[in-house]
């Protein structure tokens, strides 16, 4: 078994009494479309092998125990007094409340949980932590919810508490994946449809840039209002429902002089990463993978440029990835501001190139990155009952 999973199942069996259920809840990574499941574009998302375990079993009492080893804390709190906390009780307890608003939690339970996601390296460890505890109570409590009802739910939950206004994509993949596939998420009709990731001679690495700046929810929930309201006004001039009816960045271009610069921006990245994403899709099945490259290249350009959420960190790991040539492709990933770049790499190249990028970033930053090898895995799942 795992050692997280061993873990937390023995500091289970030492605070409580009763017998759990233990799951794995996925991170996930984003191999391109950043920035557009909120605005109706297309996503490639997969699931990894770094995530939260959890242990939890029904009480029958009217109390919700929560131990969080992570963090070395506790939490217990009636289900009737559950409210807005702080940190990671805002991620838990959220999610209970969305079952409590469906009417649907009648009962407390015991929980411990502790995961290998670093924090704020866009791996998306509050998606794990809502979709684990989603999925666990979920199951415990026989609510039948679907896996795509579960990830909207988290979505909802998200939302509320943390007040991070995100589009279905952690959630959703994180509750979604599949071993070695990629998701093509349809951000519009919540459907996806899995296709093999065979890179072959190619390998993901994330590096961790280990910057988290605390603008992040903050200026994330800014982007999607100049989103909406760039869109407000393409409605009316253009006739169109959605961003994705948009074929060309140069049908908005007479429509520049009435918007701000930042919302004309960040419509332009829309519209241009929606297009990228579909060529994206095109390229993997047929193995191409250096352009593919190239497209998360030209992400990056408009995430740093146009939707502006990149950082000078992030930067620097992207321009010291582009001048490796052992190196495909690299972009930042998730929300921004901080966290990791995702990176394709030739694999007999992969030693070399964390080693060059590390001491470079470490020289000119003062960090020590740190790097990971990407494998892809299942969805969600209940590990050891
Ligand atoms: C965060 C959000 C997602 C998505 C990404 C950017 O991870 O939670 O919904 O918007 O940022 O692609």
């Amino acid at each position: 078994m795992n050692s997280i999973a061993n873990k937390v199942l023995n500091s289970f069996k030492e605070k409580f009494s009763n017998t759990p259920n233990v799951y794995f809840s996925p991170g996930r990574i984003n191999l391109i479309g950043e920035h557009i499941d909120y605005n109706d574009g297309y996503v490639m998302p997969a699931a990894i092998n770094k995530g939260i375990y959890y242990a939890v079993a029904a009480n029958g009492t009217d109390t919700i125990n929560i131990l969080a080893l992570d963090f070395n804390e506790t939490l217990n709190i009636k289900i009737t007094d559950i409210k807005k906390m702080d940190s990671w009780k805002n991620y838990v307890l959220s999610v209970v409340n969305e079952f409590v608003l469906l009417g649907k939690i009648t009962q407390g339970f015991d929980c411990v949980f502790s995961g290998d996601i670093p924090q704020g390296s866009g791996m998306s460890s509050s998606a794990a932590v809502e979709g684990g505890l989603a999925f666990a109570l979920n199951e415990i409590f026989n609510f039948g919810y679907s896996r795509v009802q579960l990830a909207l739910l988290c979505q909802r939950a998200e939302h509320n508490y943390p007040n991070v206004q995100c589009g279905i994509m952690d959630m959703y993949a994180s509750l979604n994946g599949k071993k070695d596939h990629v998701i093509l998420l349809d951000c519009t009709s919540v459907t996806h449809e899995y296709f093999p990731f065979v890179l072959k001679e190619y390998t993901i690495v994330m590096v961790n840039s280990k910057v988290h700046h605390s603008l992040a929810s903050g200026e994330y929930n800014v982007r999607r209002q100049r989103c909406e309201e760039g869109l407000g006004i393409l409605k009316t001039k253009l006739g169109v429902q959605s961003f994705r009816d948009i074929s060309s960045t140069d049908d908005i271009v007479p429509f520049k002089e009435t918007m701000t610069p930042e919302v004309y921006d960040c419509c332009k990245y829309v519209v241009e990463e929606i297009a990228r994403t579909r060529k994206a899709g095109a390229l993997l099945r047929q193995h191409d993978l250096k352009a593919f490259g190239q497209l998360m290249y030209a992400t990056h350009e408009g995430l740093s440029k146009l939707y502006q959420v990149s950082c000078v960190e992030l930067d620097f790991l992207v321009e010291q990835a582009k001048t490796n040539t052992a190196v495909i492709g690299a972009r930042l990933m998730g929300g921004g501001f901080g966290g990791c770049t995702i990176n394709m790499v030739r694999n007999e190249s992969v030693e070399l190139f964390i080693a060059a990028i590390s001491a470079a970033y470490k020289q000119k930053f003062s960090i020590e990155p740190e790097a990971y090898i990407m494998s892809i895995s299942d969805g969600t799942a209940r590990i050891i009952d």
